[in-house]
């Protein structure tokens, strides 16, 4: 009964623990990332000011102007990139819609996308439903779980397309340095591929280099499609509201394509987004201190339990520790782990071939439960040495 495209597009498996558990108050949940805060209060005003002045009907397929307007004013301030807001900027529904709209007017039937692994689990659904041919490229923990311009030439092959970057990375914290970023990019020039710049951490990085975005630099505007997220900047992850730049004619066909699929995203969600973008952006760096915090704890409970090992993450907010150790897959030690101390934890093989051997773990949740999952997990892991 259903297509083929359906059968090549897997189900999550960060899902189907997350179902597991619904519903149970008696775990400590430290699977999906969804960070603990709340919508920061002048945004959730801005939303409800926005119902009562009518913002209830249709946009722009792009998303209303001045919204995108607070857009422009954000990529200039945050990510060094010029662009129209009139051509160069949509609001899609969180930057999943845009993952997938960007898959769809890019990738043709046999392209060869080269995409992050261990990563996102969308991105490789999005290449299949693209009819696009995915090429992982391995993230190394030797190397931070950065992406190398070494490694990415050793894939480029007459079919590559389009490459997806993703720094600060999921599920590994790893960062692309400038000096790889750079690479990269004369890279992609050379060979004229495309890139998807999965922005959903920028915001939460924990090294002292300040940032290069790749749609910034030099000849890249053109063939970057930079995708950045209200969901984990702003604690906005049910809002379902995202932000993209590129060329006009690659936007022209992204607003295109989601006239089809979802029209725009919902008005009230992108006048919070304006108030989010245009606003005061001290509560960005709070929720930034925070995960801070909540790194360095977690980094040395888990370090300090025999037989893991974990470099402290760049960014984002989870912990990838190799549990290698341990001598089992992934899976079976999640699930050994779910049931001997309640902490619900994901295997590393969900994100990828190259995720085993690792477990994640996301650290945006209180303090007390970091150190309560890690007190469970220090009482059961080193018996299974
Ligand atoms: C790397 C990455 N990209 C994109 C997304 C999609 O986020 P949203 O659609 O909520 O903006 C996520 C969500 O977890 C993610 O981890």
């Amino acid at each position: 009964m259903l297509a083929e495209r359906n059968i090549s597009v897997p189900a999550s498996e960060i899902r189907k623990i997350f179902n597991m558990i619904t519903g149970r108050t008696d775990v400590f949940d430290m699977s999906v990332g969804i960070p603990d805060f709340d919508t920061p209060d002048h945004i959730k005003e801005a939303a409800k000011r926005a119902i009562d002045d009518g913002f209830t009907k249709y946009t722009h397929n792009a998303g209303l102007i001045e919204v995108r307007e607070a857009i422009a004013t954000k990529l200039k301030r945050d990510n060094g990139i010029d662009a129209n807001p009139e051509t160069e900027i949509m609001c899609t529904a969180g930057g999943m819609c845009a993952l997938v709209l960007a898959n769809l007017i890019l990738v043709n039937p046999g392209d060869e996308v080269i995409y992050p692994d261990p990563g996102f689990v969308s991105h490789y659904a999005h290449i299949k439903l693209a009819e696009g041919v995915p090429i992982p490229i391995q993230l190394k923990k030797e190397n931070g779980f950065g992406v190398t311009a070494e490694d990415v030439e050793k894939l480029i092959t007459d079919k590559t397309k389009m490459i997806v970057l993703n720094s600060p990375n999921n599920p590994s914290g790893g960062i692309i340095s400038n000096t790889e970023l750079k690479k990269i990019a004369e890279l992609c020039i050379e060979n004229d591929i495309y890139v998807i710049s999965d922005d959903a951490y920028e915001k939460f990085r924990y090294d002292n280099e300040k940032p290069l975005f790749i749609g910034a630099l030099p000849g890249m505007k053109e063939r970057t499609v930079s995708i950045f997220s209200l969901s984990k900047t702003y604690a906005m992850t049910g809002w379902r509201i995202g932000a993209v730049t590129s060329s006009s004619e690659i936007l022209e066909a992204m607003t295109g394509l989601q006239e089809h699929i979802i029209a725009m995203p919902t008005a009230v969600s992108q006048k919070a987004a304006e108030a989010a973008f245009a606003g005061p952006q001290d509560c960005v760096d709070e929720m930034l201190q925070t995960f801070a915090k909540r790194r360095d704890i977690i980094t040395k409970g888990l370090n300090d339990i025999e037989g893991i090992e974990l470099d402290p993450p760049g960014g984002a907010f989870y912990a990838f520790p190799d549990i290698s150790s341990y001598g089992m897959k992934s899976y079976d030690l999640v699930m050994k782990i779910m049931k001997e101390t309640n902490v619900v934890t994901i295997h590393g093989s969900a994100f990828g071939e190259f995720g085993e051997g690792f477990i994640r773990l996301c650290y945006a949740v209180s303090t007390e439960r970091i150190e309560e999952a890690i007190s469970r997990l220090d009482s059961f892991l080193p018996k299974l040495l």
